[in-house]
């Protein structure tokens, strides 16, 4: 049982996965129709309030960048409102004579034009690109300097390092020289090191931030934090992460525990749900039985909640500035055993949510910082060129909301229209049969009715890939493939090794993402399926679309996403030809080695090779969206 006699905000009822509160849920729900809808009831405050965030992944612009939708205008805020949420925030606190500490659990890095855009040649991405050319995403370097910049005028208290801020060396670096310095001993990495030159030009191995960080609060209370990432194999070279079963047993950690404080205040990019949190949680519990220890965990998207004891509290924030968590408590007298009064709330980020929480309106909640930070956002979309329109995307096309395939559904439009319009486009093979077969981890993100710009072309499709073909593929062999390729999944991309034995950094983030996804769809799934399974449905009319969590913990109600999940791979419509009559079979580079495998399976009259595929088109997957807007969506 993960769930131990809680005390929650005055109720019982929070239980992050626990379905028998629901129908209480259900009966107190307020009916709107108002877009974005307000969120139900005030904030509670307690001695300690934490406001965290989690995997940013650069989304730090949604209002002005991002094309409207209904789910995207419940997080419409811009990184500016945030900041001057955060001040009138503090203010309150200081009002109140409590304290408020700023988390963030890490994963800056890669997720739109503002994180990945960086054009080439850009000055302030120079020193780093020589370190490290390789970049995820070739035509442009993933490093995030210019955007880092706003995330460092937020005062986040403790931060810790995520995954995303280790595919590449540059951005690790970068965090090193940069973003921790500007911190001060803020921004953790408790297990996590990185290679770099000393002072008499020896490589040495130090902490890419700080191991832990000890502090007072503005009401003087002790805090000892960690920031913890997970057992993470796909680092880059020169990047190092401790098991976390590791770290524990280190002499520095020990000490670090050994004096008792207020609070332990556990940050790290690791899953609330699972992984690693109850070691650190009881090496601490070993020395302090009863000390409080608030957790912020990550990686998964997810909004999430589990207490470890009655003494102790687990919060997961969501992901892409969707959601920002809060939890407050009561402080009682050290030693005491009784639970600790916590509360807990999922907020959405937008400006109904902001001025709600502050007590403003629309004249009194904008900041001078604010203003800056999102003028500076737009200038930085600028120069990017991010703001480029390749057409009006006539609906929404999303990688889950839709089952796959149907018209709602981004691989379908990708994989049956847009990729085959845009290779058409340039190939010498226009008008021979053919199929193409992608894989569905190439997409990152939704497309939203309305204008489609470059940065939704960098946030739905990251990777850079070529297609490349087999001419003359027997029809009946061809069509194979694909439920073949499935079959065995997509497992065998990453045990598939480029040829110099090194896993390709493209597999090492899919394998990798493909996780997160897991997490996020079975969270999705289970809002869902709760959402449906309840008699009372229809009263709820008249709510937006979002994320509903059972419990307290939502601080607007949605009505729950659909969730549909995808196939690995997926392919073009089908020619209508049948025998053997020979086709192009295309794919894209990332797959070659499966597909050929795969084909190679389903046929014996003759074996193929690498020697028979050639380039199809000088097309690159990260092209297509934006060549099919150009000709479909003017
Ligand atoms: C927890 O705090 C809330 C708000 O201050 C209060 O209403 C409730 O009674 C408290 N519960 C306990 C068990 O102290
Ligand atoms: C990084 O690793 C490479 C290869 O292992 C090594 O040659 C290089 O010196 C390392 N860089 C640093 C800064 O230590
Ligand atoms: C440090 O060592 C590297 C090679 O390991 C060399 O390229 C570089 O010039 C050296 N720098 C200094 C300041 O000696
Ligand atoms: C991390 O850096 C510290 C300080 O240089 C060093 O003592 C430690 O061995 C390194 N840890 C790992 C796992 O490389
Ligand atoms: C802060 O707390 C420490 C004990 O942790 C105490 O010695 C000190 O006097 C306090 N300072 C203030 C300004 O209250
Ligand atoms: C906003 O709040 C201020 C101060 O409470 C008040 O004077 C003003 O009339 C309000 N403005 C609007 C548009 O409601
Ligand atoms: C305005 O933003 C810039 C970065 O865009 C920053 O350097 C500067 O300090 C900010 N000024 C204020 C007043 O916040
Ligand atoms: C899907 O789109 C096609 C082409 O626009 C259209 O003919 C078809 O009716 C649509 N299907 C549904 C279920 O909307
Ligand atoms: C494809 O694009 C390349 C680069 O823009 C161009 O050189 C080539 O002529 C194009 N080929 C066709 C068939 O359009």
């Amino acid at each position: 049982m993960r769930l131990l006699g809680l005390v929650f905000a005055g109720a019982l009822s929070y239980m992050a996965r626990a379905a028998e509160t629901d129908s209480q849920w259900v009966a107190n729900l307020p009916k709107s129709s108002q877009r974005p809808s307000p969120p139900s009831r005030p904030l509670q405050w307690g001695d300690i309030n934490v406001i965290s965030t989690t995997d940013t992944h650069g989304s730090w612009d949604t209002n002005t960048i991002r094309s409207p939708s209904r789910i995207i205008e419940d997080c419409s805020a811009t990184w500016g409102d945030y900041a001057a949420f955060v001040t009138h925030m503090k203010e309150l606190a200081e009002e109140k004579d409590v304290d408020l500490l700023l988390v963030d659990s890490g994963d800056l890095h890669d997720g739109t034009g503002l994180s990945d855009g960086f054009p080439p040649g850009g000055v302030d991405a120079q020193d780093v690109r020589s370190l490290n050319p390789t970049s995820l995403y070739s035509t442009f370097d993933s490093t995030s300097l210019q955007s880092n910049e706003f995330f460092k005028q937020i005062p986040y208290d403790v931060l810790a390092i995520g995954n995303h801020e280790l595919y590449t060396y540059a951005n690790t670096y970068d965090m090193h020289m940069n973003f921790g310095k500007h911190f001060q001993g803020r921004y953790l990495s408790s297990n996590v090191n990185i290679t770099v030159f000393d002072a008499s030009n020896q490589s040495v191995s130090v902490p890419v931030g700080s191991r832990f960080r000890k502090f007072k609060t503005r009401k003087n209370r002790s805090v000892t934090a960690f920031g913890v990432l997970f057992d993470f194999a796909g680092s880059d070279v020169n990047t190092t992460v401790q098991r976390v079963e590791d770290m524990i047993h280190e002499p520095w950690f020990l000490d670090a525990i050994a004096e008792e404080p207020d609070v332990f205040l556990l940050i790290g990019h690791m899953s609330v749900a699972r992984d690693r949190w109850p070691v650190v949680f009881n090496a601490i519990r070993e020395v302090h039985p009863t000390t409080p220890i608030l957790i912020f965990g990550g990686h998964f998207h997810i909004r999430d909640c589990l207490q470890l004891d009655q003494r102790s509290m687990s919060l997961a924030s969501g992901r892409y500035m969707e959601t920002l968590g809060w939890m407050s408590l009561n402080l009682d007298k050290p030693g005491s055993t009784a639970p600790i009064n916590f509360s807990r709330r999922y907020l959405d980020t937008n400006l109904v949510t902001y001025q709600y929480h502050t007590n403003r309106n629309a004249s009194t909640f904008g900041t001078v910082q604010g203003q800056n930070i999102t003028q500076g956002l737009l200038e930085l979309e600028e120069r990017f060129g991010l703001k480029y329109q390749y057409g009006v995307a006539p609906r929404d096309y999303t990688m889950n909301r839709s089952p796959y395939p149907s018209n709602g559904s981004i691989m379908t439009m990708i994989v049956e229209d847009a990729a085959p319009t845009a290779l058409a486009l340039n190939t010498t093979r226009a008008g021979i049969p053919s199929l193409l077969i992608i894989s569905s981890g190439s997409q990152r993100f939704d497309i939203y009715k309305g204008p489609f710009t470059k940065n939704d072309q960098l946030t739905a499709s990251p990777f850079v890939n070529q297609y490349i073909y087999i001419p003359d593929v027997p029809f009946d062999a061809a069509i194979r493939v694909l439920p073949e390729l499935n079959r065995a999944g997509a497992e065998r991309l990453w045990a598939t090794k480029s040829e110099d034995g090194e896993e390709s950094l493209q597999a090492r983030v899919v394998r990798l993402e493909r996780e997160v996804e897991t997490g996020y769809m079975t969270w999705l799934e289970d809002m869902h399926r709760r959402y449906h399974e309840r008699p009372q449905m229809r009263e709820e009319e008249g709510l937006t679309l979002g994320y509903a969590c059972p419990g307290e913990g939502d601080d607007t109600p949605h009505i729950p996403l659909p969730a549909y999940r995808l196939p690995d791979f997926i392919g073009s419509r089908v020619p209508d030809l049948s025998g053997d009559a020979p086709i192009d079979l295309i794919f894209v580079d990332f797959i070659e080695a499966q597909v050929i495998r795969t084909l190679n399976e389903v046929q014996t009259a003759r074996v193929y090779s690498r020697a028979d595929a050639g380039v199809y088109s000088d097309v690159k997957s990260n092209e297509v969206l934006g060549l099919y807007a150009s000709v479909a969506w003017n």
